[in-house]
């Protein structure tokens, strides 16, 4: 793994405490994060109109540099960033010279050498956002799309913008993050979020062996039973079992995994009348998660992916845009 010689929070933030690459939620203030999901608000609006282009990324170009494999993200991010009219590369790793043995920092200042004014990193490595944003020219800001086990903070900032739409104040909301804690960037990313915005609870649900020692540290209370943990819960948020994460046998089988754990209608039926279920994608149906709660009225799971654009435009608008938004349709 890449090691952090800096703490991502202070990375992030330039002397003025501005945003200056986004890596990570953690030390996030709760103004930054509402004004964020204020102007994904705004840009929803963008991408029902017949134009979905607004130009306020013009002449900016985004590199996508994704070395893990990944469907929702890479492919919102690039219309996020084709929405805001900036010019945007995709690096395909598997047919680049990475894979000749060229250096993570050497295929990044090539890139940078092309006048990238940002990269969106995915890796499989915790950390490798931030040894990236350590090293990229001071205008080029650096957005982590999830970095091995550690954090996927744009995930974590759609996931809160898709509950703000659907359930209102957070304050009043009761969280429980169920599955695979142990390996999952975007739950740890879930929790920053949630405790920084007042969640009233948050519970983290999952077998032993999947469960972070010490998680309590975060702010959350686990539950190894399911059906308890979910009781009175307002927000269901599943996570993927990450099976090519695993070393050595974590779980006893899929179908004593799915009978303990996996998200099935008579399982919603015990949290709140009202709750909704949630899920990042990809998805393990029938392993994590029935297909007919995947489906059902609850699930919100592709309105997360709407979400996504929004949302992830609001952030890359912040860290490239004039302060002063232009949301005209192009001419
Ligand atoms: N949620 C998520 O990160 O999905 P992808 O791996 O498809 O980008």
């Amino acid at each position: 793994e890449i090691a952090m010689s800096l703490t991502p929070h202070h990375l992030q933030l330039n002397q003025q405490g501005q945003l200056r690459h986004f890596l990570t939620i953690e030390g996030l203030s709760r103004e930054l994060l509402t004004e964020l999901l204020d102007t994904a608000d705004s840009f929803l609006e963008v991408g029902e109109r017949a134009v979905k282009k607004v130009p306020l990324l013009r002449g900016k170009t985004v590199c996508n540099v994704f070395f893990e494999n990944s469907t929702r993200t890479r492919t919102t991010f690039e219309l996020a960033a084709k929405r805001l009219s900036a010019d945007v590369l995709n690096l395909n790793i598997s047919t680049s010279s990475t894979s000749k043995g060229e250096t993570l920092f050497d295929t990044l200042q090539n890139l940078e050498a092309m006048a990238a004014d940002m990269f969106v990193v995915r890796h499989g490595d915790s950390g490798a956002a931030h040894f990236i944003a350590e090293r990229v020219c001071p205008d080029v800001a650096v957005i982590n799309a999830g970095d091995g086990n550690h954090a996927h903070p744009t995930q974590a900032m759609l996931d809160m913008f898709t509950i703000r739409q659907h359930k209102g104040a957070f304050e009043q909301l009761r969280f429980a993050i169920v599955g695979d804690i142990l390996h999952s960037r975007v739950a740890r990313s879930q929790i920053h979020a949630l405790n920084i915005l007042g969640a009233r609870e948050i519970r983290v649900i999952g077998p032993k062996t999947l469960l972070p020692t010490e998680i309590e540290r975060l702010g959350v209370t686990a539950f190894t039973n399911m059906d308890e943990g979910l009781r009175d819960i307002d927000v269901i948020m599943m996570l993927r079992l990450q099976l090519e994460r695993m070393e050595g046998q974590l779980i006893p089988s899929s179908q004593e995994y799915f009978r303990l754990y996996g998200l099935t209608s008579e399982r919603v039926a015990r949290a709140a009348p009202d709750a909704v279920v949630m899920h990042p994608g990809p998805m393990n149906r029938g392993l994590e998660i029935t297909s007919s709660v995947a489906d059902g009225e609850r699930s919100l799971i592709l309105p997360q992916v709407t979400n996504g654009i929004a949302v992830r435009m609001s952030i890359m608008a912040k860290l490239m845009g004039p302060q002063s938004q232009n949301l005209e349709s192009e001419p």
